[in-house]
């Protein structure tokens, strides 16, 4: 049988202002690299495209390094057209400095020089180009959970979004535990609990391969 081919986005973005300072946000990729290690185990054949973070994955899987939103989004679509599923858990920065300057810039300087643009939304780009692949998002929120999470599943054409809060400190970015929601697209709600995020990514792609792969 042919392996499916999961392609995993983890970790923040940073998007630079001059050589030393950028804009990011504190996800660290553990959930991300979780989900991919789980991936593999389960026998999918797996890439992992993965911001800049201390933490790594296994050999076995094809981790490709990004640092901004852009090299994120153009390293994911290399992969995107042979990819049977997109699980992007990556905290992409969503605002980047309008102008990179070359030089460190004085901090005198600064206020002046900080105008902000939006990032591209990695998701939604790739999910206007999607074929056969299925589209799992993570929504990061602090508040409105599951409201905000439905509306990003409908905005970005998902399949599917897990919800994911990041108000509690015992969650979210930086943990090693987390709890979801997955919401699928046919309305369907499926509870994780809070557990390490090992366990929760097993249980993760174990109930996203019997929802769409079975
Ligand atoms: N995402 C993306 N590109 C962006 C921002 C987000 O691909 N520029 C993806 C994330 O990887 C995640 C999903 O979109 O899978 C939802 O991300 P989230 O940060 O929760 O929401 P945003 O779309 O950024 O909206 P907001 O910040 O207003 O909540």
């Amino acid at each position: 049988m042919k392996k499916i081919k999961c392609l995993v986005t983890a970790g923040p973005t940073r998007e630079f202002f001059d050589p030393v300072r950028f804009i990011s946000n504190p996800s660290t990729g553990k959930m991300g690299i979780a989900i991919a290690e789980a991936a593999a185990k389960f026998g999918w054949e797996v890439s992992l495209v993965l911001g800049p973070t201390n933490e790594f994955a296994s050999q076995n899987i094809h981790t490709i390094n990004v640092v901004s939103a852009d090299d994120m989004l153009t390293e994911s679509s290399k992969l995107f057209a042979d990819t049977d599923i997109l699980i992007m858990t990556a905290a992409v920065s969503d605002m980047r400095p309008k102008i990179t300057n070359a030089q460190k810039v004085k901090k005198d300087a600064l206020k002046m020089l900080l105008e902000f643009e939006q990032t591209p939304d990695i998701l939604k780009t790739l999910s206007q180009q999607k074929t056969k692949q299925i589209l799992i998002g993570f929504a990061a929120e602090t508040e409105n959970i599951k409201l905000y999470a439905s509306k990003k599943l409908v905005e970005k054409n998902l399949d599917a979004i897990a919800a994911n809060s990041v108000a509690d400190k015992n969650t979210g970015f930086a943990s090693d535990n987390n709890a979801l929601i997955l919401i699928t697209k046919s309305g369907k709600e499926i509870n994780f609990p809070t557990n390490s995020k090992r366990e929760l990514a097993k249980d993760l792609i174990k109930t996203i391969s019997q929802e769409f792969f079975s």
